[in-house]
């Protein structure tokens, strides 16, 4: 075998066409999920569990650069146990959401700071760059292929998962020559069900990321890293883990896939700035826009454990909410440590992340208008 990474369970004999507009040529599943059995599928999603019938799949080589991009049957894919991303982890991924439109058809949100940040991510782990096109266009075929994978209802959507790996077979330390980009389509609900608001973990044992590491990568290592503090969140009651800065132990950053707004009863709001150890969330930079718009003061700045705790129990932080494209906005109703925990507002959903939320939705749903141009519908 020569080809470090070969696709398996290829069907044989399927008609493939290209579009004339896209760099993807289409080989159609010739045996889709069907309409009843995704009908069903449909109902409750959950997250991550349900996948499309089609992936969209891109190869770089190098000396090549990216080539045989298709949108085909989503199938399994038969690794060299040698692949270096077994081995050193050079992978990335990206999250973004299709939306199903009021009057019919899908659309994007925000796609090109998507691919934007997957490029950024490339370039930290030392992977080739996705020419933005490219990303735009793999997302944009998959989901009109699989549009009928949306769930139905207000809280349903088509979670898409671009990502890339080192697929070369090589195990000495450099970067790899050969790589593989994969796009997954996986309809989904809400990623925490029914509840109101979450709790959280501050671990003290563990960070996500330091200065001059891959915080602001979207880097598969990073999340890898944070599960051990998640267990620990889970052990002591909580739903979500909350990381402290790697130096000072006491400057909150983020959870481990969310960011984080904390609400004052002065109108402002406030978020950890992105000093690249945070992931600068698609989220969170349309809530700074949106915050701003409904008149509300929004800083970027530094905020402390110990002030936190303080500002919750005097009454002047009234909300705290966690962000992101799979959270979309979740309320934060109690924080825990090691020293005790505090609760946060009424521990239900304040009325500012409830504006904030709705007004977000709406633009995504499209039940609002577009004014900051953040949607991509597709035809
Ligand atoms: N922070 C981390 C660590 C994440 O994994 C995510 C999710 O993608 C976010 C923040 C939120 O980013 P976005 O709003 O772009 O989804
Ligand atoms: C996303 O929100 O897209 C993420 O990648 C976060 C992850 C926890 C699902």
């Amino acid at each position: 075998m020569t080809d470090s990474f070969l696709l398996a369970d290829a069907p044989s004999g399927t008609g493939s066409m290209s579009t004339a507009d896209s760099l993807f040529t289409l080989e159609p599943n010739q045996a889709p999920v069907a309409p009843e059995e995704r009908a069903k599928l449909l109902v409750d999603p959950g997250f991550g569990k349900v996948f499309t019938d089609h992936m969209a799949i891109a190869q770089y080589d190098e000396g090549i650069g990216w080539h045989d991009a298709k949108i085909t049957a989503r199938r399994t894919i038969d690794m060299s146990p040698a692949s270096s991303v077994l081995h050193y982890a050079q992978e990335i991924f990206e999250g973004l959401k299709a939306y199903a439109r009021p009057g019919g058809g899908a659309a994007l949100f925000r796609p090109e700071a998507n691919a934007r940040r997957f490029q950024a991510s490339a370039r930290r782990l030392a992977m080739p760059e996705l020419p933005e096109e490219l990303f735009l266009d793999s997302v944009r075929q998959l989901v009109r292929t699989d549009i009928g994978w949306i769930p139905p209802g207000e809280e349903g959507s088509l979670y898409l998962r671009p990502f890339m790996f080192a697929s070369e077979a090589f195990l000495g330390m450099r970067m790899a020559a050969r790589y593989l980009y994969i796009v997954m389509a996986s309809p989904v609900g809400s990623y925490f069900k029914g509840a109101p608001s979450v709790s959280l973990w501050v671990t003290r044992e563990y960070t996500r990321a330091a200065p001059g590491g891959t915080g602001a990568a979207k880097c598969g290592g990073n999340y890898a890293a944070s599960l051990v503090a998640q267990a620990e969140a889970v052990r002591n009651g909580c739903d979500q883990v909350v990381f402290l800065d790697a130096i000072e132990r006491r400057w909150v950053e983020e959870l481990g896939g969310m960011n984080i707004f904390f609400v004052f009863d002065d109108g402002s709001i406030a978020t950890p700035p992105l000093g690249g150890t945070i992931l600068a969330g698609i989220t969170r930079d349309s809530i700074i826009t949106l915050a701003r718009g409904m008149g509300l003061t929004v800083r970027e700045e530094p905020y402390s454990i110990e002030q936190w705790r303080a500002d919750a129990e005097s009454g002047r932080l009234t909300e705290a909410f966690a962000c992101g494209t799979a959270a979309v906005v979740t309320a934060i109703g109690s924080v825990t440590g090691t020293e005790g925990g505090f609760a946060i507002g009424g521990q239900s959903v304040g009325p500012v992340t409830q504006r904030i939320r709705q007004s977000l939705v709406a633009i995504q749903r499209g039940h609002a208008p577009d004014p900051h141009d953040w949607i991509e519908e597709l035809g």
